[in-house]
């Protein structure tokens, strides 16, 4: 883990070096070099915008790449859901540099449907984020004191059997008609985002950009399970492990154990540089 982040901080330096060289470029990190509060005029140190871009970047990464290894993870177990996605974005959309953000990609609602079911199962930010009390609450009834910790596990709220019938299936027509993630019309308990002041400030940004991501990829290619799958290391919570369940591990956000997909081209699908 520290030679991890010793190569983050080394290749965050670099493109802070590099976007530097040339300050007329409208990158996220420019913009923020040249904002200043309107009330005491301050800027951003170069210290903060870098701790700002670092956490941006550890908040983005995992919870982009498990939703997308975990929706088409489903897609690839589901094959009536992937066909009838793949139909979906195939009416839409002819040319695969013609999927991006805008209504058609909003109206493709099987898409939505597949990616919020996915989010339920394996929500990126898997356990607690906890809230330090600053004051006396009553939560459902009970006296908590100032100083404790509380948190609402999005596993167990994901996956609990009050909220949602056969709550480990995949079952996408739970979210019926969806348009966006975390819709305000979904089924309760369902807040891969999280809600208040402390909720996902990205929401819409993830939003356009999984739907691209995914729609792309399922236009271009089939998906399946590949063949050399085995039970995944985290073999440990007393159920069956056939190879084929996607497996999270609790890290503030997920780190995930396969399964490895493979990916078929369709017949007949032409891309840009080609
Ligand atoms: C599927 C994708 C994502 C999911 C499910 C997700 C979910 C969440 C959740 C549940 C929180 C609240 C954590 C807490 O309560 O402490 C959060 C916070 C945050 N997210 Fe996301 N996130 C996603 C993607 C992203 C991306 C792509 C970015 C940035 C580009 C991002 C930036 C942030 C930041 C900066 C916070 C902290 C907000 C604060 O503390 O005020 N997230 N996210």
């Amino acid at each position: 883990m520290a030679e991890e982040s010793r190569h983050f901080e080394t290749l965050a330096a670099e493109l802070i070096q590099g976007l530097e060289t040339d300050l007329s470029k409208k990158e996220f990190y420019t913009a923020l070099l040249s904002a200043r509060d309107p009330m005491s005029k301050q800027g951003y140190s170069k210290s903060d915008i870098r701790k700002e871009l670092k956490s941006l970047t550890r908040s983005g990464g995992d919870t982009m790449s498990v939703t997308i290894a975990s929706t088409l993870h489903w897609l690839s177990i589901d094959r009536e859901w992937q066909d009838s996605v793949a139909q979906e974005v195939r009416d839409n959309f002819s040319a695969y540099e013609d999927i991006v953000p805008g209504e058609k990609l909003d109206n493709c609602t099987r898409l939505f449907q597949v990616i919020n079911e996915s989010l339920r199962l394996d929500s990126p930010i898997l356990g607690c984020p906890w809230r330090l009390l600053t004051e006396d609450v009553i939560i459902d009834g009970h006296l908590v004191p100032r100083g404790y910790e509380v948190g609402v596990c999005h596993y167990a709220m994901h996956r609990s059997a009050k909220h949602f019938d056969q709550p480990s299936r995949f079952d996408p027509r739970r979210f019926p008609d969806t348009r966006g993630l975390q819709p305000p019309q979904g089924p309760g308990g369902f807040y891969p985002f999280s809600l208040g002041r402390r909720a996902c400030p990205a929401k819409e940004l993830v939003e356009r950009a999984l739907t691209v991501c995914l729609a792309r990829t399922i236009w271009l290619a089939k998906v399946r399970l590949a063949l050399v799958n085995e039970p995944s290391p985290l073999a440990s919570n007393g159920e069956e492990h056939d190879g084929t369940s996607y497996e999270l591990r609790d890290c503030f956000t997920a780190e995930k154990f396969g399964p490895v997909l493979e990916f078929q081209r369709r017949e007949s699908t032409r891309l840009p540089w080609e």
